[in-house]
């Protein structure tokens, strides 16, 4: 064992409602904790928390990301990682993402920065196809880069930082697992002209808003014609929480990647710990464990400590 690193990696909110695997923001809380030292070959991954996530790095997210980035490297080494998960799995706020995020940062530390960050986001894009099946970068890109992400082009990938006025989110997590690949294969392979229509207007009018800082925009564009009609079926009380919340002042907001979280966005503090207040109420008549947050957005992406 040569060097260690620690590394915090941010939970992420992919879509933002209308950007159905191009949009991504990074949060602030919560975060999960990896320490990555380099060995001399192969991976081994050592979890320290209870989720039980595989140990084999072919089934593993972090396995799945570092042998990506190992493969391209031409250096004899390899990587031992201790895994803290915070962000629970299946949650819908880009936990793989995390796990992802943070082993490839770390690890292209460990290795004196050989790799850009588009290099980074596509090893990780190789953990998410463990988790999911896919290699959507829509959290994995907010995670690594922090703050707002367009994923304009996935191969060959072309990602863009979207700079955004200061937004506040609020995050109802039900206590119920969705896993990812169910929730991709239950959609639509194939849409409307007119329903595309509405979704570009909308994902235009969501990127505009939030360079012009313009809320009002924000808000109106924050619709999605295409993927929530199909998946919010799958989380109970879905257009309760959303009538509340925007009833409470809530920019607008919908599911949070794949679900089953749902977040929230607001102008402000004060509304988006409103919006939560609002939601905690709503939800308790369900009959249903769940968790709440309110985030601010995290610029910075993944961080050393
Ligand atoms: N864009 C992905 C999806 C995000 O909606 O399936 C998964 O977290």
């Amino acid at each position: 064992m040569l060097e260690e690193v620690t590394v915090l990696a941010p939970a992420t909110v992919a879509n933002l409602v209308c950007g159905f695997d191009i949009l991504g923001l990074a949060l602030e809380e919560p975060c999960d904790k990896l320490t990555i030292r380099k060995t001399r070959r192969g991976i081994r991954i050592i979890n320290l928390d209870g989720y039980n996530l595989p140990l084999e790095p072919e089934k593993n997210v972090i396995g799945g990301a570092l042998l990506a980035m190992l493969e391209e490297t031409r250096e004899e080494i390899g990587f031992e990682i201790e895994s803290t998960k915070v962000i629970k799995p299946g949650s819908g706020i880009g936990s793989s993402a995390a796990s992802a995020a943070g082993a490839v940062i770390a690890a292209n530390h460990l290795l004196k920065q050989p790799f850009s960050t588009s290099d980074l986001i596509r090893f990780a894009m190789c953990g998410e196809q463990v988790a999911s099946g896919a290699k959507h970068a829509d959290n994995i890109a907010p995670a690594i880069m922090g703050g707002v992400t367009l994923i304009r082009s996935s191969f060959p990938l072309d990602i863009i930082g979207i700079p955004a006025p200061p937004l506040f989110v609020t995050i109802l997590h039900p206590q119920i697992e969705i896993k990812t690949s169910n929730a991709r294969e239950i959609l639509k392979k194939e849409i409307l002209l007119k329903d595309a229509a509405i979704q570009w207007g909308n994902v235009a009018g969501l990127v505009a808003g939030l360079m012009k800082g313009d809320y009002e925009l924000i808000s109106r564009s924050l619709v999605d014609v295409i993927v929530e009609p199909i998946r919010s079926i799958l989380i109970p009380g879905f257009d309760l929480v959303k009538t509340v919340s925007l009833e409470t002042g809530a920019l607008g907001g919908g599911i949070s990647g794949s679900g089953p979280s749902v977040f929230m966005l607001s102008h402000d503090l004060v509304t988006a710990r409103k919006v939560e207040a609002a939601i905690i109420q709503a939800y308790s008549g369900l009959n249903i464990d769940f968790h709440t947050h309110v985030s601010t957005i995290n610029n910075q992406g993944v961080r050393f400590i």
